[in-house]
């Protein structure tokens, strides 16, 4: 019995009869696997990656450029932010920058690196081939860097103008994360960690997609996001291959637990942050009421749902793959969050 499968599909077909037959494997032998012949690719990492590649993005003194895409900021379509001067607005979108890459820093030291350190020492309950483990130890390097870079940015960016981060709370989704992880029992906490990580690593944010292309955002701020979109792409593959595998292995309660904390876990990782968006506004000096009524008012014409369905295409889609809708309780916690239509 092989420990891994491997992973990319050259057709739907393949993939629909690999599902079924993984599925039928899974449910003789639950820790047994499917086989396809093809595999993730993490083979070029020592030249590709960021980490080798890339030299330090450098903010520069003379670059006016904005911090972050305003379309991406519900806020900034709000009456009142839209009233207020250049500064205002530069404020908040500065406050946004600063809120996204320290949710990046909390994301990949918190929750994805510690899957990849698990995976790589072989210490999760998942089991896999000795190379796929080894390829968790340059998964693991890259989300140091993503975190590297983040905070690197935030700080020269504090140091080159008057945009400091405001308040910084830990990000929302880290304490939904560990609301969901407390609430489970040994094994689970940790299952819970690697399918938080599958979720988080193959879906596609608004932000990593869209403000690289943005051409009046800052330079350096496009190029380290674009920098971590390339090796993103790689790690896409690499999770993929960890989810079909972990899915072939779980038990028939693990996937009765865990098969539903997929959905959750998308609304988990997208949802917008009420209380950091408030402290952008008193960054740029709301009133407490203005603030209110402007993180209220700002999302009340905007569909959620659509938003969270559009971003979670790609991980929805390799759970049909990988034959996760065909377990009742999954596909119906998908359908309950308005992630399949
Ligand atoms: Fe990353
Ligand atoms: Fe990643």
């Amino acid at each position: 019995m092989r420990d891994i499968q491997h992973c990319d599909r050259e057709t739907e077909e393949t993939v629909s009869a690999m599902a079924s037959q993984q599925s039928r494997l899974a449910g003789n032998d639950p820790r047994g696997t499917a086989e396809d012949g093809s595999k993730w690719r993490l083979a070029d990492w020592s030249t590709a990656a960021t980490v080798r590649a890339v030299a330090r993005r450098r903010l520069a003194d003379k670059d006016r450029g904005l911090p972050f895409s305003p379309e991406l900021v519900p806020l900034m379509s709000h009456a009142l932010v839209r009233s207020r001067d250049d500064a205002v607005q530069r404020m908040i979108l500065g406050q946004k920058l600063h809120s996204y890459f320290r949710f990046t820093t909390h994301l990949e030291l918190k929750a994805v690196l510690p899957a990849c350190t698990m995976i790589g020492l072989k210490e999760s309950a998942i089991r896999t081939t000795d190379e796929f483990a080894h390829d968790g130890f340059k998964i693991a390097v890259d989300e140091a860097h993503h975190a590297y870079c983040a905070e690197d940015m935030k700080q020269q960016l504090t140091a080159i103008t008057t945009i400091r981060p405001y308040r910084e709370r830990p990000p929302a989704f880290l304490r939904m994360l560990a609301g969901e992880r407390d609430a489970l029992d040994g094994k689970f906490k940790q299952l819970a960690l690697l399918a938080f990580t599958c979720v988080s690593e193959t879906l596609i944010t608004s932000s990593l997609a869209n403000v690289p292309a943005d051409e009046r955002v800052i330079r350096a701020i496009r190029d380290v996001i674009m920098d971590h979109a390339r090796d993103e792409a790689k790690h896409h593959g690499y999770f993929s291959c960890f989810m079909e595998t972990m899915w072939a292995q779980f038990t028939v309660e693990e996937r009765d637990v865990v098969g539903p904390l997929f959905a959750k876990f998308i609304g988990t990782f997208l949802s917008h942050d009420a209380e950091a968006e408030s402290d952008w506004l008193e960054a740029a000096g709301f009133s407490g009421a203005d603030r209110t009524r402007i993180v209220a008012e700002s999302y009340e014409a905007i569909d959620l749902r659509k938003i969270h369905r559009q971003a979670s295409k790609p991980t929805v889609a390799l759970m049909n793959r990988f034959g996760m809708l065909d377990h009742p309780a999954t596909a119906d916690a998908l359908a309950a969050a308005g992630l399949v239509e």
